[in-house]
């Protein structure tokens, strides 16, 4: 499979407007995905959990126009048009205008928004970005006609060519992106012990996940609800010459194998090891590039020991992982699930913004949204 894969052929369905919804969630990485080559490619393989309830829905209305010499969009957001999306929207078209040819034939209307607050500090753009690129997915899937879907890739084969591609350009809009549209869990990145695994889009975990792993919570403590202080693209630009990186790569590839067998076995306490290791180490990264920095609050720590305090008291599985910033997500497995939320609600909610978290889940990925227009 190569990124030519992706270019279609040309389309023989012409439509003049129409529109499609799609929602998409979010998705908390275990094995994290820091550093990247050209286009998105990323260093090491990386895998997530999908979530549930953080999500993005977005609808796409889009109408012919005269002219096809420059991309024409609008984007709003809760119904507030929003001109400071516009340039990472831009940027995202030239880079996928190639795989979607039609990208200059329409104005498009893009209205999306997210079940989490905006500025909870929850990254938007792996719901965001994939909700968009499945809603550009389906005006394709227009345009190709049901016939030409079929000579295009053997039908049946064309829903995970949709997928595929959707993740693809999902990609090329944010990295994480492209492990949010189907679910439980997604490996990104060619890896020998996950089959069908490519650097260009996100797989579901091929092999049988333990009972134990099934409905898994996150709850998302939102310790610090400002805007990032160093983006994601900056962060993993600081990969490129870090003393560490070359060992942190192999580390990667090393717990994805790791991490196959534990999901497979359902050994809790080898997934905390790893789990939490994988979070502070994405944070070690950060603490030793040039410049470097430090996205975790005193909060964040006060919550780390908290947790850690907790599973000697009680024996409790809970743990935590970290993402590019300073709020923690509470992994715990189904059957803890009571106990787990009494103790954030009496012990670990002081230590939030103004007291809120969010509980979400594991889940099963985007779905389309039915259009009544
Ligand atoms: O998708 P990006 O470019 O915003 O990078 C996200 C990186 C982490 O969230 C820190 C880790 C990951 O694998 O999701």
């Amino acid at each position: 499979m190569t990124e030519n894969n992706f270019i279609p052929k040309p389309y023989t369905n012409p439509i003049e407007k129409g529109a499609f919804t799609w929602s998409s969630p979010s998705n908390i990485a275990l094995v994290k995905y820091w550093g990247k080559k050209k286009d998105q490619i990323p260093e090491n393989p990386s895998i997530s959990f999908t979530l549930n309830n953080c999500k993005t829905t977005t609808t796409l209305s889009f109408s012919k126009k005269a002219d096809k010499e420059a991309f024409s969009f609008e984007v709003y957001l809760d119904g507030e048009k929003k001109e400071s999306f516009k340039s990472k929207i831009e940027t995202f078209f030239n880079r996928v205008e190639v795989y979607l040819p039609f990208l200059k034939a329409y104005h498009f209307k893009i209205e999306t928004s997210n079940t989490f607050p905006h500025s909870s500090g929850i990254a938007s753009s792996a719901s965001g970005m994939s909700a968009l690129a499945l809603c550009l997915m389906s005006v394709e899937k227009a345009l190709m006609g049901a016939n030409d879907a079929s000579s295009a890739v053997e039908y049946s084969q064309y829903e995970t060519y949709f997928i595929q591609k959707a993740s693809f350009l999902a990609r090329l809009g944010s990295g994480s992106a492209c492990r949010s549209l189907e679910g439980d869990l997604v490996v990104w990145g060619q890896h020998e012990s996950i089959e069908g695994s490519s650097d260009l889009f996100g797989v579901k975990f091929p092999h049988q996940v333990h009972e134990a792993f099934k409905n898994y919570h996150d709850t998302i403590l939102l310790v610090d609800k400002g805007e990032k202080v160093v983006s994601s693209t900056v962060g993993h630009n600081l990969m490129h010459g870090h003393p560490f990186a070359q060992e942190r790569f192999k580390q990667a590839d090393k717990n994805l194998k790791t991490i196959t067998e534990i999901l497979k076995s359902g050994d809790l306490d080898a997934f905390i090891a790893l789990v939490e290791s994988e979070a502070l180490t994405l944070h070690a990264m950060m603490m030793t590039s040039m410049p470097y920095f430090i996205l975790m609050k005193p909060n964040t720590l006060e919550i780390i020991n908290k947790i850690w305090a907790f599973r000697a008291e009680t024996g409790s599985k809970v743990c935590f992982t970290l993402d590019a910033g300073a709020n923690v997500h509470v992994l715990y497995p189904e059957h803890e699930a009571e106990t787990v939320k009494t103790f954030i609600e009496t012990e670990l909610a002081d230590f939030c913004q103004n007291k809120q978290f969010i509980h979400d889940a594991v889940g099963i990925g985007a779905c389309q949204l039915i259009n009544n227009n």
